[in-house]
């Protein structure tokens, strides 16, 4: 829908206002009103590189969601303040695994005898005391554009990951990028005593998969990956890789969001392309390239926004600047200095994958 002319020129004035102070960062999934303000955009990966790339600016306006904003935190200097224009824009997959929980877990872990040989691996939609866990532990942060490259240098480490929290993404990597197979894989689910798994089942996994999913990319289904192709001869499927394994098996490609966007400047004219990740990206992607006679679809109608990276609209951006521009603080993320010390030894060593 076309933005509200009087915020739009609210919004450039602030900006205007504000100058080098301020530098917005803008996640593939956020919407159209929104990402004309973004100095970059990018995958959750290119987007922790560029904040702390920014070390001269005063405010670092995030939008996306909070792992996003907490990670850029983490990544930036002390002097730097951290915004996320709405503090609702949570992540339902990043709550799926607590502090709580995933201490007990290494409990279990730690009880049947295999800790010592267990590496974790967190997904970058994770919360701050998740990616210190990890950092405690001697593991890695990992994004959808470096998974593989993370669990093969984990592998370095020890004999057995554990992958926190989107068990898809981990199955993915493991099954279709390392080659191991679906046996290999065990799920460990918070909710059950000793996760549901028994010392044996753990002693024999080489992945133990955090039984956490993205709420958005898990509605995709292997129906719908059938029907794309029924109606659309020759159509190419282009899915994220937080979807289900079986939706994986059944694309063509796989990959991030900055991948797809690459994958699909890459496309030849009158190639035919589903897409299966948030809506906002792949309505931006199907307007900017149909006049490039590029025919990408939605892989599945029932699918929607994710609601929590829609939280951020042009209203609350405007908000923010224009409160930042006033010289009012808002919104700040801030990690504590012991989260962060872990924190950052983890996505450290993701920025130093090679
Ligand atoms: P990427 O941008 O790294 O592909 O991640 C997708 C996502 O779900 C972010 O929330
Ligand atoms: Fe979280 Fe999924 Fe939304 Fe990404 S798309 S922010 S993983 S709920």
């Amino acid at each position: 829908s076309p933005s509200d002319p009087d915020l739009v020129e609210r919004a450039r004035a602030a900006k205007e206002r504000l100058g080098d102070k301020v530098f917005v960062l803008g996640h593939h999934y956020q919407r159209d009103e929104v990402i004309q303000f973004a100095d970059v955009t990018g995958d959750s990966f290119k987007l922790a590189r560029d904040a702390a790339a920014r070390p001269e600016a005063e405010y670092i306006v995030f939008c996306g969601v909070h792992f996003m904003a907490e990670s850029a935190d983490i990544l930036t200097t002390d002097a730097q303040a951290v915004v996320l224009p709405d503090l609702a824009a949570g992540c339902s997959m990043a709550d799926m695994a607590t502090a709580e929980q995933v201490a007990e877990c290494w409990d279990v872990l730690t009880e049947a005898g295999v800790a010592d040989q267990v590496v974790p691996v967190s997904y970058m939609n994770s919360s701050a005391d998740i990616k210190a866990f990890t950092g405690r532990h001697g593991g890695t942060i990992c994004t959808s554009s470096n998974a593989k490259r993370a669990l093969e240098w984990a592998f370095e480490q020890g004999e057995k990951i554990l992958f926190l929290p989107d068990q898809h993404l981990g199955r993915n990597t493991a099954v279709r990028d390392m080659g191991m197979s679906l046996t290999d894989c065990v799920v460990y689910n918070p909710h059950k005593p000793n996760g549901g798994l028994t010392a044996e089942q753990l002693r024999d996994a080489k992945m133990i998969l955090w039984r956490g999913h993205c709420s958005v990319h898990g509605r995709f289904s292997v129906e719908s990956v059938e029907d794309v192709r029924a109606r659309i001869p020759g159509v190419n499927v282009l899915v994220h890789p937080e979807c289900k394994h079986e939706v994986v098996a059944a694309a063509d490609y796989v990959g991030s969001t900055e991948y797809i966007i690459k994958a699909l400047e890459a496309a030849p004219r009158g190639s035919k392309w589903a897409i299966g990740t948030e809506l906002n990206l792949v309505r931006r992607l199907a307007n900017r390239f149909a006049d490039e006679d590029k025919e990408i679809v939605f892989l599945d109608k029932t699918v929607c926004f994710c609601s929590t990276m829609n939280r951020i609209d042009l209203p609350h951006l405007v908000w923010t600047l224009e409160s930042l521009a006033d010289g009012k603080l808002v919104n700040r993320i801030e990690v504590d200095s012991e989260t962060e010390k872990y924190a950052k030894l983890a996505l450290e060593r993701m920025l130093a994958l090679p």
